[in-house]
């Protein structure tokens, strides 16, 4: 099977799980159910879910144990693109190539559908936990993921994003938004479904050498994409950035550059990933797929 044609196979795979793990549209408070299934059924990539049982696998682990926490990373990148779409903060009408949750449920609602996917992906990854008989590994990884969303991952690079707009910033400061913004929920899932899978502290640091440069990487393309993307092929409006004067790798060092350093993190990822002994073909063509992407 050719790269794409496996990649097709896992997200159907993943899309299979989160249809098993979505609630039921009933009851009085069924318009949070119907807000949270819109987006989550709304397609995506769903790169998060199969790098976290990506990582399960190749430190020799069951994959299995992973995907209580490959929905839940998925439930919680969908909150914060739920989140991030808001009016009060980029203010987008179209994701995943249907309008974003605020346009067809309202501010409220579309708020109340992010808490709402942060919090169920808990209560599973912790339901997994208390039913088993030896939680402690799977508590590691739930603050694997804690840690990678929170305020020193994503949430802390998402308030650096925004008090960045309408800035000139330094390329620490831009490195720093990217990293905890898009690169921490990566490290995080990758870590969690590594630590379910029982990797060792030196698989375990690769796989996050690896998550770090492809995460960084992605947001470098994603920045890159939101100038010379096609909207319907993204599935999210262009221009976006230059609307919102936000700091990005383009506005920062230009097209071109921004190209080379995703280049280069990819390069340093596939050897990180490398040294471990299992099977690191895929996850090398995942990294390629990162930079070579149209959406
Ligand atoms: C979009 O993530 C937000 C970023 C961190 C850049 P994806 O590009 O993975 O979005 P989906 O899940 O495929 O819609
Ligand atoms: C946000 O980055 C990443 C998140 C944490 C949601 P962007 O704001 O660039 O993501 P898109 O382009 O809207 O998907
Ligand atoms: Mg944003
Ligand atoms: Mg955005
Ligand atoms: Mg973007």
């Amino acid at each position: 099977m050719g790269f794409k044609e496996e990649l097709k196979t896992k997200s159907a795979y993943v899309e299979g799980l989160l249809n098993k793990y979505m609630p039921k549209e009933e009851g009085y408070q069924e318009t949070i159910f119907k807000a949270m299934n819109y987006s989550l059924s709304a397609g995506g990539k769903r790169l998060r879910p199969i790098l976290t049982l990506e990582a399960a696998k190749i430190v020799g682990g069951d994959d299995k144990e992973a995907i209580p926490f490959s929905v839940a990373i998925e439930m919680i990148h969908t909150y914060s693109l739920i989140h991030d779409d808001l009016p009060a903060l980029d203010n987008d009408d179209l994701r995943r190539g249907k309008p974003t949750n605020h346009k067809v449920f309202g501010d409220a609602m579309a708020t109340l559908a992010g808490d709402a996917l942060l919090n169920y992906a808990f209560e599973i990854m912790l339901k997994e936990s208390i039913d088993t008989e030896n939680p402690n590994l799977k508590l590691k990884a739930i603050y694997e993921i804690a840690r990678g969303a929170g305020i020193y991952g994503m949430i802390g690079g998402q308030v650096v994003d925004v008090e960045s707009e309408n800035k000139s910033i330094e390329k620490e400061k831009l490195d720093f938004i990217h990293m905890n913004k898009t690169a921490a929920m990566i490290v995080g899932c990758m870590r969690a479904g590594a630590t379910v899978g029982g990797a060792t502290e030196e698989e375990l640091e690769n796989i996050t050498k690896y998550a770090k440069n492809i995460g960084l990487a992605f947001q470098i393309v994603d920045d890159i994409l939101d100038i010379v993307g096609d909207e319907k092929v993204l599935g999210k409006p262009i221009g976006s950035d230059i609307e919102n004067h936000k700091s990005t790798y383009p506005a920062l060092i230009g097209l071109d550059e921004s190209r080379k350093v995703a280049k280069n993190l990819i390069e340093e990822a596939k050897e990180s990933i490398s040294k471990l002994s299992g099977d690191s073909e895929f996850l090398k063509d995942l990294a390629d797929y990162i930079i070579s992407r149209d959406h």
